[in-house]
Protein backbone atom coordinates (compact mmCIF):
# COMPACT_ATOMS: atom_id res chain seq x y z
CA UNK A 1 0.00 0.00 0.00
CA UNK A 2 1.53 3.17 -0.61
CA UNK A 3 1.07 6.25 1.56
CA UNK A 4 -1.12 8.92 1.39
CA UNK A 5 0.04 11.16 -2.06
CA UNK A 6 0.90 14.99 -1.65
CA UNK A 7 3.10 15.39 -4.55
CA UNK A 8 -0.11 16.06 -7.41
CA UNK A 9 -3.27 18.00 -7.91
CA UNK A 10 -5.97 16.48 -5.87
CA UNK A 11 -8.41 17.31 -8.46
CA UNK A 12 -6.97 14.97 -10.64
CA UNK A 13 -6.28 12.25 -8.24
CA UNK A 14 -10.06 12.68 -7.64
CA UNK A 15 -11.24 10.71 -10.25
CA UNK A 16 -9.16 7.57 -8.94
CA UNK A 17 -10.40 7.62 -5.70
CA UNK A 18 -11.50 4.02 -4.26
CA UNK A 19 -15.21 5.96 -4.18
CA UNK A 20 -14.87 7.61 -7.57
CA UNK A 21 -14.14 4.28 -8.91
CA UNK A 22 -16.28 2.13 -7.49
CA UNK A 23 -19.25 4.84 -7.99
CA UNK A 24 -18.33 4.33 -11.89
CA UNK A 25 -18.18 0.69 -11.44
CA UNK A 26 -21.80 1.08 -9.91
CA UNK A 27 -23.29 3.49 -12.55
CA UNK A 28 -21.76 1.15 -15.49
CA UNK A 29 -23.52 -1.82 -13.93
CA UNK A 30 -26.46 -0.76 -12.96
CA UNK A 31 -26.81 1.10 -16.62
CA UNK A 32 -25.56 -2.14 -18.04
CA UNK A 33 -28.52 -4.11 -16.26
CA UNK A 34 -30.97 -1.95 -17.56
CA UNK A 35 -29.79 -2.18 -21.04
CA UNK A 36 -32.92 -4.13 -22.84
CA UNK A 37 -31.44 -4.13 -26.07
CA UNK A 38 -28.36 -4.68 -28.24
CA UNK A 39 -28.60 -0.96 -29.37
CA UNK A 40 -29.12 0.42 -25.64
CA UNK A 41 -26.06 -1.82 -24.64
CA UNK A 42 -24.46 -0.14 -27.46
CA UNK A 43 -25.25 3.51 -26.05
CA UNK A 44 -24.09 1.87 -22.29
CA UNK A 45 -20.71 1.28 -23.52
CA UNK A 46 -20.25 4.18 -25.29
CA UNK A 47 -21.06 6.20 -21.66
CA UNK A 48 -19.37 3.93 -19.54
CA UNK A 49 -16.39 1.48 -21.60
CA UNK A 50 -15.87 4.34 -24.13
CA UNK A 51 -13.12 6.59 -24.30
CA UNK A 52 -14.63 9.56 -22.77
CA UNK A 53 -15.93 7.01 -19.62
CA UNK A 54 -14.91 8.52 -16.42
CA UNK A 55 -13.02 5.21 -15.66
CA UNK A 56 -11.25 5.97 -18.92
CA UNK A 57 -10.18 8.82 -18.07
CA UNK A 58 -9.04 8.33 -14.33
CA UNK A 59 -6.72 5.73 -16.01
CA UNK A 60 -5.41 8.23 -18.23
CA UNK A 61 -4.35 9.75 -14.75
CA UNK A 62 -2.36 6.68 -14.01
CA UNK A 63 1.15 7.56 -15.74
CA UNK A 64 1.59 10.79 -14.31
CA UNK A 65 1.30 9.16 -10.76
CA UNK A 66 4.40 8.41 -8.64
CA UNK A 67 5.69 5.42 -8.91
CA UNK A 68 4.61 4.07 -5.50
CA UNK A 69 0.63 5.38 -6.23
CA UNK A 70 1.09 3.61 -9.51
CA UNK A 71 0.59 -0.33 -9.10
CA UNK A 72 -2.17 0.49 -6.56
CA UNK A 73 -4.41 2.90 -8.41
CA UNK A 74 -3.33 0.65 -11.73
CA UNK A 75 -4.90 -2.46 -9.62
CA UNK A 76 -7.76 -0.59 -8.54
CA UNK A 77 -8.94 1.14 -12.21
CA UNK A 78 -7.71 -2.39 -13.90
CA UNK A 79 -10.08 -4.73 -11.69
CA UNK A 80 -13.03 -1.88 -11.95
CA UNK A 81 -12.92 -2.07 -15.72
CA UNK A 82 -12.57 -5.64 -15.73
CA UNK A 83 -15.57 -6.16 -13.78
CA UNK A 84 -17.36 -3.75 -16.07
CA UNK A 85 -16.34 -5.62 -19.02
CA UNK A 86 -17.37 -8.81 -17.62
CA UNK A 87 -20.73 -7.67 -16.68
CA UNK A 88 -20.60 -6.15 -20.47
CA UNK A 89 -20.27 -9.33 -22.08
CA UNK A 90 -22.17 -10.96 -20.00
CA UNK A 91 -25.42 -8.86 -20.58
CA UNK A 92 -24.25 -9.20 -24.33
CA UNK A 93 -24.33 -12.66 -24.58
CA UNK A 94 -27.44 -12.92 -22.44
CA UNK A 95 -29.60 -9.72 -25.16
CA UNK A 96 -28.04 -11.53 -28.30
CA UNK A 97 -29.35 -14.78 -27.09
CA UNK A 98 -32.75 -13.25 -26.68
CA UNK A 99 -32.36 -11.85 -29.73
CA UNK A 100 -32.07 -14.51 -31.81
CA UNK A 101 -34.80 -16.97 -29.86
CA UNK A 102 -37.16 -13.93 -30.71
CA UNK A 103 -35.92 -13.69 -34.59
CA UNK A 104 -36.88 -17.59 -34.51
CA UNK A 105 -40.20 -16.93 -33.31
CA UNK A 106 -40.94 -14.05 -35.77
CA UNK A 107 -39.92 -15.82 -38.91
CA UNK A 108 -41.06 -19.33 -37.55
CA UNK A 109 -43.05 -20.79 -40.72
CA UNK A 110 -45.69 -22.17 -40.12
CA UNK A 111 -45.94 -25.33 -43.35
CA UNK A 112 -49.38 -26.34 -41.50
CA UNK A 113 -51.71 -22.97 -42.79
CA UNK A 114 -53.65 -23.37 -45.33
CA UNK A 115 -52.13 -21.41 -48.14
CA UNK A 116 -54.08 -19.19 -50.90
CA UNK A 117 -52.34 -20.68 -54.14
CA UNK A 118 -52.65 -18.87 -57.66
CA UNK A 119 -55.15 -20.31 -60.43
CA UNK A 120 -52.16 -22.46 -62.23
CA UNK A 121 -51.26 -21.71 -65.80
CA UNK A 122 -51.69 -24.55 -68.45
CA UNK A 123 -49.46 -25.28 -71.07
CA UNK A 124 -51.40 -24.88 -74.82
CA UNK A 125 -52.01 -27.80 -76.86
CA UNK A 126 -50.68 -26.74 -79.90
CA UNK A 127 -47.54 -25.91 -78.07
CA UNK A 128 -47.70 -29.28 -76.64
CA UNK A 129 -48.55 -31.25 -79.96
CA UNK A 130 -45.63 -28.95 -82.36
CA UNK A 131 -42.88 -30.19 -79.51
CA UNK A 132 -43.80 -33.57 -79.51
CA UNK A 133 -43.90 -33.76 -83.38
CA UNK A 134 -40.37 -31.73 -83.59
CA UNK A 135 -39.33 -34.61 -81.04
CA UNK A 136 -40.49 -37.40 -83.31
CA UNK A 137 -38.30 -36.07 -86.15
CA UNK A 138 -35.53 -35.20 -83.93
CA UNK A 139 -35.29 -38.86 -82.73
CA UNK A 140 -34.69 -39.72 -86.11
CA UNK A 141 -31.70 -37.20 -86.65
CA UNK A 142 -33.76 -34.30 -88.32
CA UNK A 143 -33.37 -30.98 -87.14
CA UNK A 144 -35.94 -28.18 -85.83
CA UNK A 145 -36.01 -24.88 -88.20
CA UNK A 146 -38.33 -21.67 -87.55
CA UNK A 147 -38.28 -18.35 -89.62
CA UNK A 148 -40.68 -15.05 -89.57
CA UNK A 149 -44.07 -14.95 -89.79
CA UNK A 150 -43.65 -11.34 -91.40
CA UNK A 151 -42.35 -12.81 -94.61
CA UNK A 152 -41.12 -11.65 -97.96
CA UNK A 153 -43.54 -12.35 -101.06
CA UNK A 154 -41.04 -13.99 -103.24
CA UNK A 155 -39.88 -16.31 -99.89
CA UNK A 156 -43.67 -16.97 -99.65
CA UNK A 157 -44.78 -17.33 -103.36
CA UNK A 158 -41.67 -16.61 -106.53
CA UNK A 159 -39.47 -19.20 -104.83
CA UNK A 160 -41.24 -21.61 -104.32
CA UNK A 161 -42.59 -21.45 -108.50
CA UNK A 162 -45.47 -19.23 -107.96
CA UNK A 163 -44.44 -16.12 -110.03
CA UNK A 164 -46.65 -13.04 -109.42
CA UNK A 165 -49.14 -14.52 -112.55
CA UNK A 166 -49.29 -17.93 -111.30
CA UNK A 167 -53.08 -19.18 -110.50
CA UNK A 168 -52.15 -20.78 -107.66
CA UNK A 169 -50.72 -18.10 -105.80
CA UNK A 170 -55.18 -17.63 -105.34
CA UNK A 171 -55.37 -20.71 -103.64
CA UNK A 172 -53.77 -19.52 -100.59
CA UNK A 173 -55.90 -16.52 -99.82
CA UNK A 174 -52.81 -13.54 -98.48
CA UNK A 175 -52.73 -10.93 -96.22
CA UNK A 176 -50.28 -8.46 -97.48
CA UNK A 177 -48.90 -5.80 -95.73
CA UNK A 178 -49.54 -2.40 -97.10
CA UNK A 179 -48.90 -0.83 -99.23
CA UNK A 180 -49.68 -3.91 -101.50
CA UNK A 181 -46.28 -3.83 -103.57
CA UNK A 182 -44.35 -3.70 -100.71
CA UNK A 183 -43.55 -7.25 -101.43
CA UNK A 184 -43.93 -8.28 -97.74
CA UNK A 185 -46.76 -10.56 -96.54
CA UNK A 186 -47.95 -12.53 -93.43
CA UNK A 187 -46.78 -16.19 -94.53
CA UNK A 188 -49.61 -18.33 -96.03
CA UNK A 189 -47.56 -21.54 -95.19
CA UNK A 190 -44.67 -22.45 -93.68
CA UNK A 191 -42.66 -23.90 -97.32
CA UNK A 192 -40.67 -20.26 -96.72
CA UNK A 193 -38.92 -21.69 -94.06
CA UNK A 194 -37.35 -24.79 -96.57
CA UNK A 195 -36.55 -22.01 -98.81
CA UNK A 196 -34.42 -19.92 -96.21
CA UNK A 197 -32.71 -23.01 -94.59
CA UNK A 198 -31.77 -24.45 -98.31
CA UNK A 199 -30.18 -20.95 -99.34
CA UNK A 200 -28.26 -21.48 -95.93
CA UNK A 201 -27.15 -24.38 -96.25
CA UNK A 202 -25.77 -26.80 -98.45
CA UNK A 203 -27.68 -30.61 -98.73
CA UNK A 204 -27.67 -33.22 -96.66
CA UNK A 205 -30.61 -31.41 -95.35
CA UNK A 206 -33.17 -33.00 -93.23
CA UNK A 207 -35.44 -30.45 -91.31
CA UNK A 208 -38.86 -30.31 -89.37
CA UNK A 209 -40.37 -26.46 -89.42
CA UNK A 210 -43.27 -25.80 -87.30
CA UNK A 211 -44.95 -22.59 -87.40
CA UNK A 212 -47.78 -20.21 -87.45
CA UNK A 213 -49.07 -18.95 -90.95
CA UNK A 214 -52.29 -16.73 -91.80
CA UNK A 215 -54.88 -17.11 -94.59
CA UNK A 216 -57.81 -14.95 -94.90
CA UNK A 217 -60.33 -16.94 -93.84
CA UNK A 218 -63.77 -15.69 -91.76
CA UNK A 219 -63.73 -17.16 -88.49
CA UNK A 220 -65.68 -20.34 -87.71
CA UNK A 221 -65.69 -23.96 -86.13
CA UNK A 222 -63.66 -25.31 -89.19
CA UNK A 223 -61.82 -21.80 -90.44
CA UNK A 224 -59.72 -19.71 -88.56
CA UNK A 225 -57.47 -16.61 -90.03
CA UNK A 226 -54.32 -17.97 -88.64
CA UNK A 227 -53.54 -21.78 -87.75
CA UNK A 228 -50.08 -24.09 -87.14
CA UNK A 229 -48.29 -26.25 -90.25
CA UNK A 230 -45.57 -28.32 -89.63
CA UNK A 231 -43.51 -28.96 -92.61
CA UNK A 232 -40.83 -31.79 -93.17
CA UNK A 233 -38.06 -31.17 -96.02
CA UNK A 234 -35.10 -33.75 -97.01
CA UNK A 235 -32.87 -32.80 -99.77
CA UNK A 236 -29.75 -35.54 -100.13
CA UNK A 237 -28.67 -37.96 -103.08
CA UNK A 238 -30.71 -40.29 -104.26
CA UNK A 239 -34.39 -39.17 -102.39
CA UNK A 240 -37.55 -40.71 -104.44
CA UNK A 241 -41.34 -41.22 -103.39
CA UNK A 242 -40.45 -44.18 -101.43
CA UNK A 243 -38.41 -42.48 -98.92
CA UNK A 244 -41.13 -39.56 -98.58
CA UNK A 245 -43.76 -42.72 -97.98
CA UNK A 246 -41.45 -44.59 -95.25
CA UNK A 247 -40.95 -41.30 -93.62
CA UNK A 248 -44.71 -40.35 -93.91
CA UNK A 249 -45.81 -43.95 -92.21
CA UNK A 250 -42.46 -43.26 -89.38
CA UNK A 251 -44.34 -40.01 -88.54
CA UNK A 252 -47.99 -41.48 -88.09
CA UNK A 253 -46.96 -44.47 -86.31
CA UNK A 254 -45.42 -42.50 -84.09
CA UNK A 255 -47.64 -40.35 -83.45
CA UNK A 256 -51.20 -42.55 -83.75
CA UNK A 257 -49.65 -45.91 -83.18
CA UNK A 258 -48.09 -48.96 -84.24
CA UNK A 259 -49.07 -50.30 -87.40
CA UNK A 260 -51.01 -46.65 -88.60
CA UNK A 261 -50.37 -46.27 -92.45
CA UNK A 262 -50.83 -43.50 -94.62
CA UNK A 263 -51.62 -43.03 -98.27
CA UNK A 264 -50.67 -40.88 -101.10
CA UNK A 265 -53.08 -40.00 -103.80
CA UNK A 266 -52.20 -37.59 -107.08
CA UNK A 267 -52.56 -33.48 -106.32
CA UNK A 268 -51.04 -30.51 -107.53
CA UNK A 269 -48.80 -28.17 -105.57
CA UNK A 270 -46.43 -25.56 -107.77
CA UNK A 271 -43.74 -26.85 -105.76
CA UNK A 272 -43.36 -30.01 -105.80
CA UNK A 273 -43.29 -32.42 -108.18
CA UNK A 274 -45.11 -35.37 -108.62
CA UNK A 275 -47.14 -33.98 -105.87
CA UNK A 276 -49.85 -35.78 -103.28
CA UNK A 277 -52.53 -35.12 -100.79
CA UNK A 278 -51.17 -37.65 -97.93
CA UNK A 279 -54.83 -39.71 -96.07
CA UNK A 280 -53.95 -41.15 -92.65
CA UNK A 281 -55.34 -44.14 -92.05
CA UNK A 282 -57.93 -44.08 -88.97
CA UNK A 283 -56.30 -44.95 -86.26
CA UNK A 284 -59.63 -45.58 -84.36
CA UNK A 285 -61.32 -48.20 -86.47
CA UNK A 286 -58.26 -49.04 -88.60
CA UNK A 287 -60.75 -48.95 -91.99
CA UNK A 288 -62.77 -51.60 -90.29
CA UNK A 289 -65.66 -49.04 -90.50
CA UNK A 290 -65.02 -48.63 -94.34
CA UNK A 291 -64.76 -52.46 -94.65
CA UNK A 292 -68.63 -52.70 -93.44
CA UNK A 293 -67.76 -52.56 -89.86
CA UNK A 294 -69.58 -50.56 -87.50
CA UNK A 295 -69.72 -46.78 -88.25
CA UNK A 296 -66.87 -44.45 -87.11
CA UNK A 297 -67.39 -41.07 -86.30
CA UNK A 298 -63.10 -40.08 -86.49
CA UNK A 299 -63.34 -40.80 -90.32
CA UNK A 300 -67.29 -40.77 -90.89
CA UNK A 301 -66.69 -44.55 -91.84
CA UNK A 302 -64.25 -43.71 -94.98
CA UNK A 303 -61.32 -45.70 -93.38
CA UNK A 304 -59.05 -43.09 -94.44
CA UNK A 305 -58.40 -39.02 -92.90
CA UNK A 306 -57.43 -36.14 -94.99
CA UNK A 307 -53.69 -35.17 -92.95
CA UNK A 308 -52.03 -32.78 -95.53
CA UNK A 309 -49.79 -32.11 -98.96
CA UNK A 310 -46.44 -33.62 -100.10
CA UNK A 311 -44.86 -34.66 -102.79
CA UNK A 312 -40.91 -34.34 -104.36
CA UNK A 313 -39.18 -30.99 -104.53
CA UNK A 314 -39.47 -29.51 -107.59
CA UNK A 315 -36.07 -28.92 -109.64
CA UNK A 316 -37.30 -25.25 -110.23
CA UNK A 317 -37.21 -24.24 -106.26
CA UNK A 318 -33.89 -26.92 -106.00
CA UNK A 319 -32.28 -24.93 -108.68
CA UNK A 320 -33.49 -21.52 -107.08
CA UNK A 321 -31.72 -21.85 -103.73
CA UNK A 322 -28.70 -23.17 -106.02
CA UNK A 323 -28.87 -27.03 -105.40
CA UNK A 324 -28.35 -28.63 -108.46
CA UNK A 325 -31.14 -30.94 -109.17
CA UNK A 326 -29.12 -33.37 -111.11
CA UNK A 327 -27.44 -34.37 -108.16
CA UNK A 328 -29.90 -33.98 -105.74
CA UNK A 329 -33.49 -34.52 -104.61
CA UNK A 330 -35.51 -33.35 -102.23
CA UNK A 331 -39.38 -34.46 -100.27
CA UNK A 332 -41.58 -32.55 -98.50
CA UNK A 333 -44.83 -32.54 -97.04
CA UNK A 334 -47.13 -30.45 -94.54
CA UNK A 335 -49.53 -30.82 -92.35
CA UNK A 336 -51.72 -28.50 -90.06
CA UNK A 337 -51.72 -28.62 -86.62
CA UNK A 338 -54.72 -28.09 -85.55
CA UNK A 339 -56.57 -30.19 -87.59
CA UNK A 340 -53.87 -33.04 -86.63
CA UNK A 341 -55.14 -32.16 -82.97
CA UNK A 342 -59.04 -32.28 -84.32
CA UNK A 343 -58.65 -35.47 -85.24
CA UNK A 344 -56.12 -36.80 -82.39
CA UNK A 345 -58.13 -35.43 -79.27
CA UNK A 346 -61.85 -35.43 -80.94
CA UNK A 347 -61.71 -30.97 -80.85
CA UNK A 348 -64.78 -30.03 -82.23
CA UNK A 349 -64.42 -26.39 -82.77
CA UNK A 350 -61.25 -24.47 -83.87
CA UNK A 351 -62.01 -21.59 -82.52
CA UNK A 352 -61.82 -23.10 -78.64
CA UNK A 353 -57.81 -23.35 -80.21
CA UNK A 354 -57.63 -20.41 -79.85
CA UNK A 355 -59.96 -18.23 -77.44
CA UNK A 356 -57.13 -18.44 -74.62
CA UNK A 357 -59.49 -19.85 -71.75
CA UNK A 358 -57.23 -21.53 -69.83
CA UNK A 359 -59.58 -24.17 -68.54
CA UNK A 360 -59.00 -25.86 -72.23
CA UNK A 361 -55.55 -26.07 -71.96
CA UNK A 362 -55.71 -28.16 -68.55
CA UNK A 363 -58.08 -30.48 -69.95
CA UNK A 364 -55.68 -32.19 -71.98
CA UNK A 365 -52.66 -31.57 -69.24
CA UNK A 366 -49.14 -32.19 -70.31
CA UNK A 367 -50.41 -35.32 -72.38
CA UNK A 368 -51.53 -34.71 -76.52
N1 LIG B 1 -47.24 -25.73 -98.21
C1 LIG B 1 -48.38 -26.51 -98.63
C2 LIG B 1 -49.65 -25.81 -98.19
O1 LIG B 1 -49.63 -25.04 -97.27
C3 LIG B 1 -48.34 -27.90 -98.06
C4 LIG B 1 -47.24 -28.71 -98.64
C5 LIG B 1 -46.02 -28.76 -98.04
C6 LIG B 1 -47.42 -29.44 -99.83
C7 LIG B 1 -44.98 -29.49 -98.55
C8 LIG B 1 -46.39 -30.18 -100.34
C9 LIG B 1 -45.21 -30.21 -99.73
O2 LIG B 1 -50.68 -26.02 -98.79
Amino acid sequence: MSGPNTNYDPVEVALLRPEAVSAAVDAALDAISHASSLEELKSVRIAHVGDRAPLSLANREIGALPPAAKAEAGKRVGAARARINDAMQARQDELTEARDAAILVQEAVDVTLPTQAGPRGARHPLALLNERIADIFVAMGWSVAEGPEVELEWLNFDALNMPASHPARTMQDTFFVAPEESGVLLRTHTSPIQIREMLRHEPPLYIVCPGRVFRTDELDATHVPFFHQVEALAVDKGLSMSHLKGTLNAFAEAMFGVGITTRLRPSYFPFTEPSAEVDLQCFVCRGASAAGGDPCRTCRSEGWIEWGGAGMVHPKVLQVCGIDPDIYSGFAFGMGVERTLMFRRDVRDLRDLIEGDVRFSHFFGGDI
